[in-house]
């Protein structure tokens, strides 16, 4: 450590979607969630400084690809399809598809979702589960911008259900009392899915994260961070 010498670290720029709480979420302005704990964490082992932005998914994404952004935190799940276009961190938590649905609707498994009107974030693992049971470009699968219009979709009865992240679902259903929303996460039909922290192909951030990832999980720091997020 370079204690007293005026040592600046390097500031990284980072892309995420700031409407899934309880992962990234704007609050007064700033991103928040346990995305940003862990990735502030996370940088600081590494000897960084992050600059969160609310670039928006795809955006998001187009920075990597285009390299304006050194990193994306998302909670975004690590895909073999991703991984052909972009280095991930190791997996920092583990996920399941989820259905979120109001009173009235019946959905008791993956197969329920034929012939309902279903609301997706475009280009999420939930789209991509939505059209595993429905069919590909079908026309009863909405898909929004942002988690939050998907969510705001069901709340207006503009979809039926909607087909997200687990943690997140179960965040908004508790956020949403007087909605009467149900839950439904079919164990034969969706499997695990594991969240990354995205890098630009080839990128060198990829293995120092790795390592300060280590150290944070290992030193009690990852547990301090779920605990004020996920603790009772
Ligand atoms: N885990 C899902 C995926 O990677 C959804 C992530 C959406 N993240 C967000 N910040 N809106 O496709």
């Amino acid at each position: 450590n370079n204690e007293g010498t005026d040592t600046e670290k390097k500031v990284l720029n980072v892309g995420t979607e700031a409407t899934f709480p309880p992962f990234e979420f704007m609050d007064k302005g700033e991103v928040t969630g346990f995305d940003v704990d862990l990735l502030n964490a996370v940088a600081e082992e590494a000897g960084y400084e992050v600059k969160i932005d609310n670039t928006g998914w795809d955006a998001m994404f187009a920075g990597l690809q285009s390299e304006q952004l050194d990193l994306g935190m998302a909670g975004i799940t690590i895909t073999d399809e991703r991984i052909e276009s972009y280095d991930f961190s190791d997996p920092y938590f583990e996920s399941k598809t989820m259905v979120v649905f109001k009173e009235g609707v019946t959905i008791e498994k993956a197969d329920d979702l034929k012939g309902k009107k279903l609301g997706v974030q475009n280009g999420t693992t939930g789209q991509f589960a939505a059209e595993a049971v429905v069919g590909q470009n079908s026309p009863d699968i909405s898909k929004y911008e942002t988690a939050a219009l998907m969510f705001q979709a069901l709340q207006s009865d503009n979809v039926e259900a909607v087909v997200t992240d687990i943690a997140v679902a179960l965040e908004y259903q508790k956020n949403n009392p007087d909605s009467g929303l149900k839950t439904m996460s079919d164990d034969e039909e969706f499997q695990s899915e594991y969240y990354g922290i995205a890098f630009p192909k080839g990128s060198e951030l990829t293995e120092e994260f790795d390592a300060a990832l280590d150290t944070v999980l290992d030193n009690g720091t990852y547990a301090e961070i779920y605990q004020k997020w996920f603790g009772e």
